[in-house]
């Protein structure tokens, strides 16, 4: 059994019993967050790209469990010299972890440490993780691409996580059209409520699924969980 927990905006811990691991993990200032990052206890930490609202609080925990952040090369690289311990990895290239396969995806976004000023961190990524022989595509920030059909097709996706947020990343129109792509068994809306600006009605988004794609939509609520069955 694979656990998919619904921390908040774009974060998850995803968990199979015995190893887990946190995506973008933005808890600290994340009016939505449904733990602490001191809590949080995983085996890998994986980051999408630069912006706080995902990088967040990675670093922090990476040092505090001594365990990699997952990365982009020019993000792993900042987090390295942030102290933490880093896997880089670029668009395309997939490893097995001792917690699971992750491949990295094209993400048509931005990634920056946006401070006093800006270092650029390189290219944004999604992440398609299998874990205990189920496939979870987590599409980090994007705007839909066409591409996405390519990932439908070559990954039987059990679940997609998808950005509906709009003005940043996909809008709920979008992210329907990225659901017929992909083809996933279960769309999770995310990205979306955290901040006025992303404001959307994720029971639009699970109606528009229903009408028009066959995967069925799912809304976590920061804290719930989405149980993905093996075998
Ligand atoms: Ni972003
Ligand atoms: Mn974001």
């Amino acid at each position: 059994m694979v656990t998919l927990t619904y921390l908040g905006h774009s974060c998850f811990t995803m968990d199979n019993g015995k190893r887990s691991i946190i995506i973008d993990p933005f808890l600290t200032g994340n009016p939505e967050a449904a733990t602490q990052a001191d809590k949080v206890k995983v085996d890998a930490v994986l980051a999408s790209h630069g912006h706080d609202d995902h990088l967040g609080d990675a670093v922090a925990i990476a040092k505090r469990l001594k365990v990699p952040v997952i990365a982009p090369y020019e993000l792993a690289c900042y987090c390295q010299r942030q102290g933490a311990e880093a896997h880089p990895m670029h668009i395309g290239g997939a490893y097995q972890f001792p917690f699971g396969w992750v491949k990295l995806t094209q993400a048509l976004h931005g990634s920056a440490v946006v401070r006093e000023s800006i270092e650029y961190t390189g290219h944004p990524c999604g992440f398609i993780i299998q874990m205990e022989g189920k496939h979870v595509y987590y599409a980090g920030d994007t705007g839909l691409f066409g591409d996405m059909a390519l990932l439908g097709k070559l990954h039987s996706l059990d679940v997609a996580l998808l950005p509906i947020g709009d003005n940043f990343t996909m809008g709920i129109a979008d992210a329907v059209e990225a659901t017929k792509m992909l083809n996933p068994a279960v769309v999770v809306p995310i990205h979306y409520g955290t901040f006025p600006v992303i404001k959307q009605d994720p029971q639009v988004f699970a109606r528009e699924v229903s009408a028009k794609t066959s995967a069925r939509c799912v809304i976590l609520r920061p804290g719930e969980k989405l149980q993905v069955s093996t075998g």
